[in-house]
């Protein structure tokens, strides 16, 4: 066997501990089975007198990332963020070195720069890890679809929200508890923004984007709607619907070549096998013209499925610099260097919850609004059942709309006109329904 490949880990945290323990107990099994010899050279991290839940060898700690890039065939960045991380990732690209990381982040919003420069030096950067954890999702796209043209996307990729919708519909707790509940268990961070504003799961879905649509996505083109405002009311409404509300992140091509890039909380029906991915949990649909549908769903983050992912990558490069002498996956984020072509509106049916006094003439000027920006209704509740679900017995009784497809400005644009009317006495809740059947 030829001689060991050193790899270098900055940033030894919740991944970067799994990936050399992963790394330190399976030498001989990974040596084995992958026929390549991988040493771990240098791990860094700010602080060694922190505990860990892995002993890292006195010998490989240091507490300067330049020391593991320059001792390292293989750089591996577990830092998070896009300040030091994307310095350590542009060093060992610079140096020809290969990279391995799990920032979705910097992904998202300096991959075409970093796409470059690996290219510029003839080496590449891999990212299993970013995206769906220990899912492989991105081997699936690089991989399984590259002989398809994939047509969509769906994916419930952040398991913290997920977690929190689950925990609201089940138990009927309101968001802030079952956030509460999500950081006493450790599935939300002390500052939850990334992941209740739906950033993480727009940075995640922009990186498949990439892959799937080849291109680069500017991410201040994603739409993006958190969870902050969903009410258990319409958790509840929704399932007597027949609907299951989640944070989905979409990418779709539209007729005209435009792709839809967006994550918003999203009614689904039962049909939708996203629809029982439950807890922490990830799951994504592919759609492709050859294949089909493909669901996938596993552990989404969490120590040791990221660190998986992320060792999968360090071998696949390993095993190249050991046969090779190089790496060749030249291609790392898109296949071309162009931009795609963001929708800057998109197509969607819609729940529409209004709280309106209940008298007559009501329901017409509503539908008059509606039919003046193009949209259609396909249906009108306010019945008993509604009544179940209202804590005060005289709060106002909710109207739900439910509308064909719809422009989202259009939408948008009623919803201002109505929300202005004098008999409308809440705020009206929208929400976006996916409807096709799978
Ligand atoms: N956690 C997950 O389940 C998960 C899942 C998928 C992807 N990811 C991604 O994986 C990456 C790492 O996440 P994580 O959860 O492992 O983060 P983490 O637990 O916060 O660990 C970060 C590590 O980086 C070290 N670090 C920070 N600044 C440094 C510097 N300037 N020099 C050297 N070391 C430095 C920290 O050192 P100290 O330990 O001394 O503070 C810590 O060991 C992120 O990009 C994240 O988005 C995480």
């Amino acid at each position: 066997m030829s001689k060991a490949v050193k790899v270098g880990i900055v940033g030894c945290g919740t991944v970067g501990t799994g990936v050399v323990q992963i790394l330190l107990e399976k030498k001989e099994e990974i040596s084995r089975k992958a026929g390549v010899n991988i040493e771990v050279s240098k791990v860094a991290a700010r602080n060694w007198n922190k505990r860990r839940f892995f002993e890292v060898p006195q010998d490989l700690r240091t507490t300067d990332w330049k020391e593991v890039v320059e001792n390292s065939d293989i750089v591996v960045e577990l830092i998070g963020g896009v300040s030091v991380a994307k310095e350590v990732v542009e060093e060992a690209l610079k140096r020809g070195k290969p990279v391995v990381t799990a920032n979705k982040h910097l992904l998202a919003e300096f991959g075409k720069e970093i796409s470059t420069l690996a290219r510029e030096n003839n080496t590449t950067i891999l990212f299993e890890g970013a995206v769906g954890g220990g899912i492989p999702l991105i081997k699936v796209l690089k991989e399984t679809l590259v002989s398809n043209g994939v047509e969509e996307i769906q994916g419930i990729l952040n398991g913290t929200t997920n977690y929190i919708l689950t925990k609201m519909e089940e138990e009927n707790l309101p968001f802030e508890e079952a956030l509460k509940e999500a950081q006493q268990k450790g599935y939300a961070e002390a500052d939850p923004t990334f992941d209740i504003e739906g950033i993480d799961a727009a940075h995640k879905i922009a990186v498949l984007a990439s892959l799937a649509f080849g291109g680069f996505v500017d991410f201040s083109k994603v739409f993006v709607e958190g969870i902050t405002k969903v009410n258990v009311l319409d958790l509840k409404l929704g399932n007597e619907l027949g609907y299951k509300l989640k944070l989905l992140a979409i990418a779709k091509k539209t007729p005209s070549g435009e792709v839809e890039v967006r994550v918003h909380p999203t009614f689904i029906p039962l049909s939708n096998p996203l629809s029982n991915v439950n807890g922490v949990f990830n799951g994504v649909l592919f759609k492709s013209d050859y294949l089909g549908k493909l669901k996938l769903q596993g552990a989404g983050a969490g120590a040791y499925p990221t660190a998986t992912a992320v060792v999968q990558d360090i071998i696949q490069l390993a095993k190249q610099l050991a046969e090779c002498g190089k790496t060749f996956d030249i291609t790392p984020l898109g296949w071309n260097d162009g931009e795609i072509p963001v929708a800057e509106d998109f197509y969607s049916r819609y729940y529409l919850r209004l709280g309106v006094e209940d008298k007559p003439g009501v329901l017409y000027k509503i539908a008059k609004i509606l039919a003046e920006k193009g949209i259609s209704v396909a249906g009108v509740l306010q019945q008993e059942w509604v009544l179940k679900y209202l804590k005060n017995p005289s709060e106002v009784v909710p109207l739900i709309i439910l509308t064909h497809k719809a422009y989202e400005s259009k939408i948008k644009s009623a919803v201002d006109e109505i929300e202005k009317l004098p008999f409308v006495e809440e705020k009206p809740v929208l929400i976006r329904v996916e409807e096709e059947k799978y």
